[in-house]
C-alpha cells in the first residue's frame, strides 16, 4: 500500500482536503477547507479541487510526488465504476459524470471516486468508532443531507443511500439531516424524534448491530442521543471533520493495489543461487506537483 493519500470530501458546503497517512489514519499538515463553489457544477468543483491538490502538494512535500500519491475524492453521489449517477444536495451536472476519468485528467494523478458517506465510514471502520465491529453496521452521517454506508464484519456495502428512504411520503433526510434541524427550526428534541423514526425504520429493514453517527454534530451527541428510543445501540463517529477526508485517502490506496496474484497461475519459484543481483539504478524523478503549483 502506498504510505500516503491525498483525501477530498467535497460537500454541500465544503470541500475539505488533506493529505493521510495511511497507516495511522492521520491527517500529515493541515486540513483544508473551501466553501463549495455555487453551482457546484462538476466543471467548478473540479477546479477548485485541483487548486487545493496543489496547495496540499506545496505544504507536505511527500504529496508533490504525482506518481506515489493518489488522490480519493467523496463526492455526495451514488458513484459506479467512477461514474456519479446522483445529485441530491449538489449540482444536478454530476448525474452521469465520468468523474474518475475527468478527476484523472485534471490532476494528473490516479483518483478513486466514492460515495461520500462512504468514504467517512470506512474511516470509522478503520480508525474510529467502528473498529473491530463485526455483523451489520451502518455509519450515517447527518450533514446537508444524510448519507449511508453499510459494513458487514467490516466489508463495505456501498451506495445505500438511505437517507432517500420513504418516510411519511418523502425523502427521509428533509427531516432527519442535521440541516433538517436548522432549517425547519426545531428543537434538539424534536429533531431527534425525527432522526429516531429514520433510526427506526432503518432497524426494521436490516436489525443492524450498530448505529455510528457522523457529521458536524457528533460532537454534541449529548444534545440529542439520550432522546433516541431505537433498539440498536448509537454512537457518535471518533473522527469528526476528518473521516471524508481520510475514508476518500484510505479508499483509493486500497483500489490502486494490484490485485494479489493468482498463485495457481505464479512460475515456481526461481533459484536464489540463479537470481540477477539487484542493479542500484537512480530512480528516475518522479512527476511532481511542487514546481507548478501556485496558490
Ligand atoms: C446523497 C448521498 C450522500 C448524502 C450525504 C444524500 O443526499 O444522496 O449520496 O451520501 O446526501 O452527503
Amino acid at each position: 500500500m502506498t504510505e500516503l493519500a491525498i483525501g477530498i470530501d467535497v460537500g454541500g458546503s465544503g470541500i475539505k482536503a488533506g493529505a493521510v497517512d495511511l497507516a495511522t489514519g492521520e491527517l500529515r499538515g493541515d486540513r483544508y477547507r473551501i466553501a463549495t463553489p455555487s453551482p457546484s457544477t462538476p466543471d467548478a468543483v473540479v477546479a477548485a479541487t485541483t487548486r487545493l491538490v496543489g496547495r496540499i502538494a506545496r505544504a507536505v512535500p511527500e504529496a508533490a510526488n504525482r506518481a506515489a500519491v493518489p488522490v480519493g475524492i467523496g463526492i455526495p453521489s451514488v458513484v459506479i465504476d467512477g461514474t456519479t449517477r446522483s445529485a441530491a444536495n449538489i449540482d444536478a451536472g454530476w448525474i452521469d459524470y465520468p468523474a474518475e476519468v475527468e478527476y484523472q485528467r485534471a490532476l494528473s494523478r490516479a483518483v478513486a471516486i466514492v460515495n461520500d458517506a462512504d468514504a467517512a465510514g470506512i474511516a470509522e471502520m478503520r480508525f474510529g468508532a467502528g473498529v473491530g465491529e463485526m455483523g451489520t453496521v451502518f455509519v450515517l452521517t447527518l450533514g446537508t443531507g444524510l448519507g449511508s454506508a453499510l459494513f458487514v464484519d467490516g466489508k463495505l456495502v456501498p451506495n445505500t443511500e438511505l437517507g432517500h428512504m420513504e418516510i411519511r411520503g418523502r425523502d427521509a433526510e428533509r427531516r432527519s439531516a442535521a440541516n433538517a434541524r436548522i432549517r425547519r427550526g426545531l428543537s434538539w428534541k424534536a429533531w431527534a424524534a425525527d432522526l429516531d423514526e429514520h433510526l427506526i425504520a432503518i432497524d426494521r429493514l436490516f436489525s443492524p448491530r450498530l448505529f455510528i453517527l457522523g457529521g458536524g454534530v457528533s460532537k454534541n451527541p449529548d444534545k440529542f442521543v439520550p432522546y433516541l428510543t431505537v433498539r440498536v445501540p448509537v454512537v457518535p463517529a471518533q473522527l469528526r471533520n476528518d473521516a471524508g477526508v481520510v475514508g476518500a485517502a484510505m479508499f483509493v490506496a486500497e483500489r490502486s493495489q494490484p490485485a494479489p496474484a493468482d498463485p495457481a497461475a505464479a512460475p515456481a519459484p526461481a533459484d536464489p543461487a540463479a537470481a540477477p543481483t539487484p542493479v542500484d539504478t537512480p530512480a528516475a524523478p518522479a512527476p511532481d506537483d511542487s514546481a507548478a503549483a501556485s496558490s
